[in-house]
């Protein structure tokens, strides 16, 4: 509920508390250029739309909104571990966990920066961490996630991803630039490595691979819509690009048996080979700025 908030962080017709679906609290964030929705439960971004164009950002209508369940769309925030590990949630639990808002940073060219924060963690398996994410709504949506290693003595060594789903207005005419050339891992093939040789990707069946050692932008150039939506980031050396296609995504509950038309994931992070491995006390910064433009 949003009773779970401090509504004295509230400012007033700009960055508002809501009871969200499932009861789950949530912050709106309106910007003259854009508006953008953060629930406390995962962190997690569910809405960023810039003024006059449709949203970036793709929901499932079949979401769960549940506190044991993640979110289906938006931005997932993917910590301490990317894709399925032995009896433990897939992508880690900094998903299902209920962040705090520690603060809310207005400037003066009228973005607003929301910061929250993963209370401390005990994850078998790692050593202590923190996380700090800050969220900035303006004309692009900036996304940062610092992760730090609380032990005196023993490295944590971890993955994160921001496992960001794009809204498409036909996967058919969409275009994915800025991979060429990289080695990927193809987990349809069992996670056969292989050398990415097209200038664009296009998806027409199941895609589930994980670009490695990729630290330039990408852009999505979506026909249908007419617009090009920007990833650039700093602090990621992975690229990862899933469409589920038709089979999985009638296997998965949370998802609409036809959405797969209308959205594609290009996440940033580290991942698999490029997990980081940070020393006692050291903190490493993901930082992911979407943008947009016309075609
Ligand atoms: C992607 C993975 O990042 O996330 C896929 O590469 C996975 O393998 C997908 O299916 C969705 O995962 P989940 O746990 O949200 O269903």
């Amino acid at each position: 509920m949003k009773s779970s908030l401090n509504t004295g962080m509230e400012i007033p017709r700009c960055v508002t508390f809501q009871d969200g679906q499932g009861l789950l609290p949530c912050v709106e964030v309106r910007t003259p250029a854009s508006e953008a929705e953060i629930y406390l439960h995962g962190a997690h971004v569910t809405h960023f739309q810039k003024t006059g164009e449709p949203p970036l950002l793709f929901m499932s209508k079949m979401s769960r909104y549940s506190s044991d369940a993640p979110i289906r769309g938006g931005v997932p925030v993917i910590l301490p571990w990317f894709g399925p590990r032995p009896e433990a949630p897939t992508h880690g639990m900094a998903r299902t966990q209920s962040w705090t808002l520690k603060e809310i940073t207005l400037s003066g060219d009228d973005t607003k920066k929301l910061h929250f924060q993963l209370p401390a963690c005990q994850v078998p398996g790692f050593e202590p961490f923190t996380a700090d994410y800050f969220v900035t709504v303006g004309t692009t949506l900036e996304l940062e996630l610092i992760t730090t290693n609380n032990s005196k003595d023993r490295n944590l060594v971890f993955e994160d991803c921001l496992h960001t789903y794009f809204h498409v207005g036909d996967i058919a005419a969409v275009r994915v630039r800025g991979l060429q050339g990289a080695r990927y891992l193809d987990r349809l093939q069992n996670q056969a490595e292989k050398q990415e040789t097209a200038p664009e990707i296009t998806v027409a069946g199941e895609v589930d691979r994980s670009y490695l050692d990729t630290t330039a932008a990408v852009e999505i150039h979506d026909a249908s819509f007419k617009r090009i939506i920007t990833v650039e980031k700093e602090g990621s050396r992975s690229t990862v690009v899933w469409n589920p296609w038709i089979a999985k995504s009638q296997a998965m509950p949370d998802f609409g048996n036809e959405e797969y038309l209308q959205m594609i994931c290009v996440e940033s992070g580290n991942v698999i080979e490029n997990r980081i491995t940070l020393a006692p006390g050291q903190s490493h910064i993901l930082r992911v700025r979407l943008g947009s433009r016309p075609m």
